[in-house]
């Protein structure tokens, strides 16, 4: 039994590509380890946010990470701002880490030139707050999606330079990536990862969309002319898209997808991708339905940060003696 800690933004909506690269696996680790799930509204911020959208975003993904089926009497789930030590030990991170290091990192990169305004310093310096996330439980493993392969690589490195010069506090994470739908493509343009923050609606699924929206999305996904389901990420990266997500969704495996749609176009091929990423998502949002307005999430909600708080509270206390920053 090792110790697990993840966490996702509330900074929209939840889409697909959160689903399969993250969520589905933390369900399916849930009953093997100590489980740490966080809402990183913290991480939100470093983006201009709506104050009542971003109090609605966070209790929307409380209830999404729930509604896929993780049991609060196994896991811990708790709001990253309910918990001080994240930005206690963000801000002692910030003083290890190098700007160099932080420079180089593509999620900034990319974050900073899609800014039309200022962009902020927590920007910048976000990994160093994601880095203190993670080592503040003592985790083994981050159950991620393929594009924070960096955050945990810099992670990595700033525990080591930490333990170097203070002694071995830290444990040293390691990343678990999902074998299936570690990186979901956009439906609209597959050369680019999906994401909540693209400004088209039709380039992503949201974990809350309806059936008739996913079925339309589908439809409308970008392919090739060729018209034959088979599965080439560089020549064909649209329906390999498509493929990943049927078989992530499914189980099925490519060469299975291949069988099974030999012969046929690819309009028979995503009107049964829309059924299948329906009914995956239509039980959720059923049980999304049941707890967003129930009090029983706030109760989670506060069990989660009163345990969260006990452990990262403790890793506080020897972070700031092996520092001299105690009496
Ligand atoms: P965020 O909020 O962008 O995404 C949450 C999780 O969803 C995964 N993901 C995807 N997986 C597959 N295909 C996609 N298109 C896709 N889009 C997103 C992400 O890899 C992630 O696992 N920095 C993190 C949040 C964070 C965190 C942490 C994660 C803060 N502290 C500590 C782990 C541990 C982020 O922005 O994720």
């Amino acid at each position: 039994m090792g110790v697990i800690f993840s966490g996702i933004q509330p900074s929209g909506v939840i889409t697909l590509g959160n689903y399969l690269g993250a969520l589905k696996q933390f369900v399916e680790l849930q009953d093997e380890h100590k489980c740490y799930f966080c809402i990183v509204n913290q991480h939100a911020i470093t983006v201009p946010q709506d104050p009542k959208a971003l109090r609605e975003n966070t209790r929307k993904l409380a209830a999404l990470y729930l509604a896929v089926g993780l049991d609060p009497k196994k896991i811990t789930l708790f709001i990253q701002s309910e918990v001080p030590a994240h930005a206690q030990l963000g801000w002692i991170m910030q003083c290890i880490v190098h700007i160099g290091e932080l420079e180089r990192m593509t999620q900034y990169k990319d974050k900073s030139n899609n800014q039309k305004e200022g962009v902020s310093g927590g920007l910048l310096t976000y990994p160093a707050l994601m880095a203190a996330d993670i080592l503040l439980y003592s985790t083994d493993f981050v159950p991620v999606g393929e594009d924070q392969k960096q955050h945990l690589e810099i992670t990595r490195d700033i525990a080591q330079r930490f333990n170097y010069r203070y002694g071995e506090i830290f444990k040293i994470p390691e990343i678990k990536i999902p074998k299936l739908g570690a990186r979901v493509m956009s439906l609209q343009d597959p050369t680019k990862k999906m994401s909540k923050s693209d400004e088209n609606e039709n380039a992503f699924i949201s974990m809350l969309d309806e059936p008739k929206v996913i079925e339309k999305k589908i439809k409308r996904a970008q392919t090739d002319s060729e018209a034959s389901v088979h599965y080439d990420k560089e020549n064909k990266p649209g329906i390999s898209n498509l493929m990943s997500i049927y078989s992530a969704c499914s189980g099925k495996s490519l060469e299975e997808l291949e069988e099974l749609y030999k012969g046929k176009g690819y309009g028979e091929f995503k009107k049964d991708l829309a059924q299948v990423v329906i009914q995956t998502l239509q039980p959720i949002q059923e049980r999304y339905k049941s707890l967003i307005n129930s009090t029983e999430l706030d109760d989670i909600l506060n069990e989660g940060a009163k345990k969260a708080n006990q452990v990262a509270n403790q890793m506080m206390a020897r972070v700031e003696e092996a520092m001299g920053l105690s009496r």
